[in-house]
């Protein structure tokens, strides 16, 4: 009799635990990724029938279940999938992940080659210089997404991966082994990557060096829903596994590419030094229009066995080998060096050169660093120096050319005359000051100079401060050099017929200008503490600080040692909060800040009651019975979510009370945007 049952219920116990599966997984491609793959209707069938099966099998029951959770709190903490805490899940690799010998020249590749078997068939393609990668796939399904770590155990980051719409979660074929793993780069396009560090400038972050430094640090993000908005990508080159298909390399990637995996156009089979040397000539010019930055070529023994023959040393295979590019270097004339002054007062030493074609564009200003690179190498007005961009934004000078070589002739010149740094800020005289442990030389004049006024402003107008419309970068400058604004209390004392008058500027921009104006005044108490431009204070750290403190007031009489007690404040944060509040231009500032009507306190910020709503975005439309629409506004915040007035793609759902306005329903229904009752939103929240 019990066997007969449990033969009854398995397959419906099998059942319950594909569906929770398949609607976590729904959940997480509908809230993180937006990118639905089931009706509502589908999903809604799908989660009745699993809240049936989970009645009958209560020994099943699983506090993680989709049952259990709604939405987006499912997608971060959910059932199997996602990141929980910090860190991410350690795994032994099944096969090491090595690195690969380098080579430079010609002479090289043909010292690799000729200790191949003379039949070896060589497999070009490009380096992708990003991260590596191991996806573990289980009876077609992605289990893993393995970083490199120390090439024995690498980190889980499988919710991250899982944003590249290029990476198959699951690949339905019965042809494929029941394991198999493929290697390959994670990248984030240089599109995205400019588009990143320009959000992060504006953010006053950090900005990422290069595209590898901003993959890497994308991808050990805890925050998917972060990492599907960067926008990373993949390519994969290596196949592993057991009872593979294929003998050869080559195969095995078109195999891959049937599969549905994203494998480069960029392969070719050479047969010679030749053939391959001209695969390099072609791909070092050609690579310059690919969407991801590659820094070379790898080279592979085509045929599988021969690669087994071959085999590996300690740390590289021996039947593959990278190829490097050089990367991209010229020399050319330093007509002069001058030094521009960072919004902070930092003062850069900046090399102009006599203009020259780098990586397809013309560089004629390159960095100096600071003043000990300068004398480091010696380097003076009238000498040749190289000029390098590489991965970087900014194009540096990394060398010097020989005084003696005929090319700098004209360096000859300036032999004797050392350089040295200038002692007074260029732009406003003030003496320079350089702090200790610091290579950096810093004006310390921030309320009289000139690049330090302006940059304070254009932070304060900024979008994530103050957002002020209508007033940028170049109306800035503009209405300094005309006299209207020398620091961010003026803004608020701009007449619309003083800024009609401009040249450049007319009656509309005037208005726009005091709308913004106007608008800011009404922006909460920790973005202005962020706008205000205290150093080292990013925008987080603003908000925890006005959480702690929130009114200016008590903020402004805390004392650096209370300050610590904030997270993310450190000594050196709270001395630059202690010495803000100690200058007494700052203190007029803020006056008439105060006056103009800025948001000077805040409730404390409300701490979420829950992450429910995390990451949703929600509309209000018509009226309720059982709480107002602000009650329904502040609860969406109390659980993590945001309140928008108006229907978009964005929009995960619109909590619809009676009377809804016609056109919104219209939209919501042209863009698909579920409607949902105030019965169902109090239900979904479990009040
Ligand atoms: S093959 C055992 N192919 O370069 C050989 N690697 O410097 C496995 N890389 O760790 C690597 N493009 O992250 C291979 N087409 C390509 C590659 C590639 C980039 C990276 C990879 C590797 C590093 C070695």
């Amino acid at each position: 009799m019990m066997d007969l049952f449990s033969e009854i219920e398995e397959p419906e116990r099998e059942e319950l635990r594909s569906l929770r599966k398949e609607l976590e997984e729904a959940n997480y491609k509908y809230y993180v990724l937006n990118q639905p793959t089931l009706s509502d209707q589908e999903f809604d069938f799908k989660m009745h029938r699993l809240q049936d099966l989970e009645a009958m099998f209560p020994d099943m029951f699983d506090p993680k279940s989709p049952t259990q959770h709604v939405g987006s709190d499912l997608a971060v903490k959910g059932y199997g999938l996602p990141v929980t805490g910090k860190g991410f899940e350690q795994v032994k690799h099944k096969y090491p992940m090595l690195s690969l010998a380098n080579s430079y020249s010609r002479e090289e590749i043909e010292e690799w080659v000729r200790k191949l078997p003379s039949t070896a068939e060589i497999v070009c393609e490009l380096k992708y210089d990003g991260l590596s990668i191991s996806l573990w796939y289980e009876h077609g399904v992605l289990v893993k997404a393995l970083t490199r770590g120390d090439g024995q155990q690498g980190d889980n980051v499988i919710d991250n991966i899982k944003t590249i719409p290029s990476v198959p979660w699951k690949i339905d074929r019965t042809d494929i082994p029941e394991f198999f793993e493929l290697r390959g780069e994670v990248l984030l396009p240089w599109e995205r990557f400019e588009a990143l560090n320009k959000e992060r400038e504006e953010q006053e972050e950090p900005l990422f060096a290069n595209p590898r430094n901003a993959a890497s640090g994308t991808l050990k993000l805890q925050d998917p829903r972060e990492v599907a908005r960067r926008g990373l990508d993949a390519y994969l080159y290596y196949m592993l596994g057991e009872n593979l298909p294929g003998k050869t390399h080559f195969e095995r990637l078109e195999t891959a590419k049937e599969w549905g995996f994203h494998i480069s156009d960029a392969i070719k089979v050479c047969h010679n030094v030749d053939e391959v040397m001209a695969y390099i000539a072609y791909w070092d010019t050609e690579r310059k229009n690919l969407p991801v930055a590659t820094d070379g070529i790898v080279l592979k023994v085509n045929n599988l066995a021969q690669q087994d023959e071959l085999g590996y040393t300690a740390k590289t295979p021996r039947w593959a080998i990278a190829y490097k590019f050089p990367a991209e270097k010229q020399l050319t004339l330093l007509k002069e060096i001058t030094y521009q002054v960072g919004r902070t007062g930092v003062v850069t030493p900046v090399a102009n050169l006599e203009p020259v074609q780098l990586s397809g564009t013309m560089v004629q200003r390159a960095t100096l660093h600071n003043e000990d690179f300068i004398k480091s190498l010696d380097i003076r007005p009238g000498d040749k120096v190289w000029v390098e961009k590489g991965g970087e934004i900014i194009p540096k000078i990394v060398g010097r050319a020989d005084r003696n070589d005929e090319m700098s002739a004209t360096a000859s010149l300036n032999d004797g005359m050392m350089y040295s740094f200038p002692t007074t800020c260029p732009e406003c005289g003030t003496p320079l000051v350089r702090v200790e442990g610091e290579a950096a030389w810093r004006c310390p004049n921030e309320a009289g100079c000139p690049p330090q006024i302006k940059g304070k402003m254009e932070h304060f107008v900024s979008r994530k401060a103050m957002n002020i419309d209508g007033l940028g970068e170049e109306t800035i400058d503009l209405l300094y050099r005309q006299g209207l604004l020398h620091n961010i209390a003026d803004i608020y004392d701009l007449k619309a017929e003083d800024i009609a008058a401009q040249e450049r500027l007319g009656e509309k921009s005037a208005q726009n200008m005091i709308a913004g104006i106007e608008a800011s005044k009404q922006v909460p108490w920790a973005r202005v503490l962020f706008a205000l431009g205290i150093r080292m204070v990013g925008e987080t750290t603003a908000k925890k600080i006005a959480k702690k403190y929130n009114t200016i007031d008590t903020l402004m009489w805390a004392t650096a040692e209370q300050l610590c007690a904030i997270e993310d404040v450190g000594p050196q944060i709270a001395e630059n909060i202690v010495k803000y509040f100690e200058d007494i231009r700052n203190l007029e500032i803020l006056d008439r800040l105060r006056k103009a009507g800025l948001q000077f306190e805040g409730e404390a910020e409300a701490e979420p009651t829950s992450d429910k709503l995390a990451g949703q975005t929600i509309v209000i439309s018509g009226t309720f019975a059982h709480h107002s629409r602000d009650e329904y506004k502040a609860m969406i915040e109390a659980h993590g979510g945001k309140n928008s007035g108006s229907v978009s793609k964005k929009t995960s759902f619109i909590l619809a009370g009676e009377n809804m306005g016609p056109e919104k329903r219209k939209k919501a229904e042209d863009l698909g945007v579920k409607l949902m009752t105030e019965e169902e939103f109090l239900g979904l929240l479990g009040s």
